[in-house]
């Protein structure tokens, strides 16, 4: 596995925190650093605030305080035209899928591409890639709600890499699926990220985050937590972890 410490960051918190209108911040100091190339799980009981802390890596929200740094602008001061511009390197597979029910699997998976004003050809050719390796080839003409929900999960999965996003932040990807097609699912998130792309994933279920050797940040008390697996960093490298700044946000 590759050492990340030397490359740049692709999302860097510091000290960020996050409230809905008057109540009490969700999200109070949380300090965080995904280098390029990263593969982290975000861990922690529902209702911790991993799905808020999406919002504000895939830009959806700002921070309340503190600082959010996505591919190494500033999101605060950021103009509303370069922050879009900004999103549309980032693949996010919403906990909910959103899909649109009206359009086919094929539409559903093509309409980033289609949005980006890339030519028909193009579209089906990337498009039927994309169905061939998350197995959905038999159902590119099916509407998403005669879909399983582990089939809408993996709709939802091409649509957001059909973009070859930098960054790829999936909320709770395994929560509607069997066992079988979880250990699937991080399988393709392995592929996707030993291409290069940065992958955050958030689920509560820590015996899955068990099972693979990548790093954790996990959500306590409106903070994040570095929390390496055991034997992290593989090999003879030290055992300092690069985000030993955000463990000691409590
Ligand atoms: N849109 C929202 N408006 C108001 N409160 C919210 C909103 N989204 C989440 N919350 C609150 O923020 C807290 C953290 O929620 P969330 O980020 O969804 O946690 P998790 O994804 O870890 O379950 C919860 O108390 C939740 O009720
Ligand atoms: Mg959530």
């Amino acid at each position: 596995m590759a050492d990340d410490t030397d490359r740049p960051a692709v999302a860097r918190f510091h000290r960020a925190a996050l409230r809905y209108g008057n109540e009490p911040e969700v999200l109070r100091d949380v300090s965080l650093d995904l280098a390029a190339g990263s593969f982290h799980f975000l861990l922690g009981p529902s209702g911790a605030g991993k799905t808020s802390l999406l919002r504000l890596l895939s830009l959806a929200l700002p921070p309340s305080r503190g600082c959010v740094v996505v591919f190494g602008r500033d999101v605060v001061t950021t103009a509303r035209a370069d922050l879009a511009a900004l999103r549309r390197r980032i693949g996010i597979v919403f906990q909910d899928f959103r899909l649109l029910p009206q359009l086919s699997v094929y539409d559903n998976v093509a309409l980033p591409l289609a949005v980006s004003g890339l030519d028909t050809a193009r579209i089906a050719e990337d498009c039927k890639l994309m169905l061939a390796r998350t197995g959905l080839e038999r159902f590119a003409e099916v509407r998403p709600p005669s879909l399983s929900g582990g089939q809408q999960q993996l709709v939802a999965i091409a649509r957001a890499l059909i973009i070859r996003p930098r960054l790829l932040i999936a909320d709770e990807p395994t929560a509607s699926v069997d066992e079988t097609l979880a250990l699937r699912l991080i399988a393709l998130f392995q592929e996707v990220n030993r291409l290069g792309t940065t992958v955050l994933i958030a689920t509560h279920n820590e015996r899955l985050a068990d099972r693979f050797p990548h790093p954790r940040l996990r959500l306590e008390d409106g903070h994040v937590l570095y929390d390496p697996p055991d034997g992290w960093p593989p090999g003879d490298g030290p055992a300092t972890p690069q985000h030993d700044h955000a463990a000691t946000a409590a």
